[in-house]
């Protein structure tokens, strides 16, 4: 059910809505293939509904040689027979619907998969020709052209450019597999127009735009100065603890040209009717250049992945919503806020695992909930599901095997439902999942959370209740947040989150929502609470 909007200021539903991140193959599998499928998410759109989400985001299914998980789209406008057909698109939106549910589907502008027509065009076609323009193929560097056009690095480790047969280099700031496209080449946008007008006809209500930052580089594709690394994501443990603050040199992303291209689509959404949306995954480098992606006449929303990437900390927390609320104020656009999803560790683990590690997840879940804008779940964090130890020869992430990292699996590992033993109902019985479930995972499927009422799983079907009731209007005021406290005011709603390590005094009010057991008027460390 969507949101209830007051009469006065009817928003659009997309505002303040909680998205469900639906990473497909590691959903639930209804053919036994080891890989979660379309049917799969459809059989489960209850459990979502139930559960009291808005929206769900479901990660590509187009065809595609997953090298990329699905990334790498060969073709726009299908369904890889192994996530099922066209006509499960169109069940999964029409039952989606009908529960009240949005669907937002996953767009990947950037690059194609090396399987694409166009790419594969590129490759039989000669330096220069027209099939090559479509990307982002060069001459080499010095005598022989055998040094790469320039320094650039792929997020996933390695040199940026790979070199054909006949001398020539490719961009791919990513894995091999996955070539930038030129969005110079006026080709690029009109097919694009057309993949959102496919997806929009079936009935789609938006788009989650990846690498919305990285369509166009910088023109001349001159070096980029200072680099140290080059990755984008920050895709292994030790990276992603230490953030870099200053602003980088980044001749390869969040180029201005791209803003032309959002006001297009917008203009595009908005033949449409229902309000439908597009939301960017732009890893811009500070708030204010997340912000030019949610201008009046730009996307919708853009993650913000500020609070993700920050340590746990009253102050960080409370640097992270006023910077902020900040930056989309002047652009009149509402904010989001994330904690999880498919490229980073899970948030239990980030915040030092185990029941500790668990505690503060809930906590900052509760604090980030209570937040103007919309929020996104990725799936599992609702049972508090760990990032999970891969072992080495499991792992398909490329970022593993161009770096020798662990990447990004551990986040990825199909979600248990029901039983005491793998695959825990993910698919039939027998179903040897993509990557390996735990064993020690029979208390946190989701049939035996639903039936604990102190369950991280009740938890969020609480907090989803009372967001609704309590945390949907007003402005927000920080009370305080500079040591060890955070407390924020939003409407008739307290909030305070406690990342100390003794216990606080409550401020006067009945509480409405907390994240785990409080001890009379004391809020124990790593707990959250919502007074009214
Ligand atoms: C961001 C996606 O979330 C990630 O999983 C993918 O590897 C890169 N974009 C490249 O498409
Ligand atoms: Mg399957």
């Amino acid at each position: 059910m969507p949101a209830p909007t007051p009469a006065s200021t009817p928003a659009p539903w997309w505002r303040d809505a909680v998205f469900y991140q639906v990473y497909v193959r590691s959903f639930a599998d209804s053919d036994g293939d080891g890989l979660g499928d379309l049917p799969g998410i459809t059989s489960r759109l209850r459990y979502l509904r139930d559960l009291g989400v808005d929206a769900v985001w479901i990660t590509p299914f187009y065809p595609s040689p997953q090298h990329d998980a699905g990334y790498d789209v060969a073709d726009y406008r299908d369904v890889d027979p192994r996530f099922g057909r066209l006509s499960d698109v169109d069940d999964l939106l029409t039952r989606a619907h009908r529960l009240g549910l949005r669907v937002v589907v996953d767009l990947v502008p950037n690059h194609t998969s090396s399987d694409h027509p166009w790419f594969r065009a590129a490759l039989a076609a000669r330096p220069g020709a027209a099939e090559r323009a479509r990307y982002l193929f060069r001459q080499g560097r010095g005598r022989r052209g055998d040094r790469p056009p320039n320094n650039w690095e792929s997020v996933f480790g390695g040199p940026a450019w790979s070199r054909v047969e006949d001398g020539e280099w490719y961009l791919h700031l990513f894995d091999t597999s996955q070539p930038d496209l030129d969005w110079r080449n006026p080709e690029v946008p009109a097919m694009f127009d057309d993949v959102l007008r496919f997806w929009l006809d079936r009935g789609v209500d938006g788009f989650r735009v990846d690498v919305a930052h990285g369509l166009f580089k910088v023109a001349s594709l001159r070096d980029q100065r200072g680099v140290t690394h080059g990755g984008d994501l920050p895709s292994d443990r030790e990276d992603r603890a230490m953030v870099e603050r200053t602003v980088r040199d980044e001749p390869m992303w969040d180029q201005p040209e791209v803003h032309e291209v959002y006001r297009s689509w917008r203009r595009l959404l908005e033949q449409y009717d229902g309000d439908r949306m597009a939301v960017a995954e732009a890893w811009t480098q500070t708030p204010e250049s997340m912000a030019r992606y949610v201008r009046r006449d730009e996307l919708h929303q853009a993650f913000n992945f500020a609070w993700l990437l920050a340590p746990w900390s009253a102050e960080a927390f409370a640097e992270v919503v006023r910077g902020t609320l900040a930056a989309v104020a002047p652009v009149g656009a509402a904010p989001t806020w994330v904690l999880s999803n498919h490229d980073v560790v899970r948030h239990p683990t980030r915040y030092g695992g185990g029941p500790r590690g668990l505690a503060r997840a809930r906590a900052a879940t509760l604090t980030m909930l209570a937040l103007p804008g919309s929020a996104y779940l990725y799936q599992g964090e609702e049972l508090g599901l760990e990032e999970v130890d891969v072992p080495p020869e499991s792992r398909q992430d490329p970022y593993w095997f161009r770096t020798g990292k662990p990447g990004r699996d551990g986040a990825r590992v199909p979600i248990p439902w029901r039983g005491s033993r793998p695959p825990y109902g993910f698919g039939p019985a027998g179903t040897t999942p993509w990557l390996p479930m735990p064993d020690d995972w029979a208390a946190l499927t989701v049939g035996r959370q639903r039936k604990d009422p102190d369950s991280t799983w009740t938890f969020y079907r609480d907090a989803l209740r009372a967001r609704r009731r309590w945390a949907t209007c007003g402005e927000v005021e920080i009370v305080e947040g500079r040591r060890t406290v955070l407390h924020l005011r939003r409407g008739d709603l307290t909030v305070v989150c406690n990342c100390g390590s003794r216990p606080v005094r409550l401020p006067a009010g009945e509480i409405v929502q907390a994240s785990g057991p409080l001890h009379g008027d004391l809020l124990p460390p790593d707990t959250a609470v919502w007074l009214v």
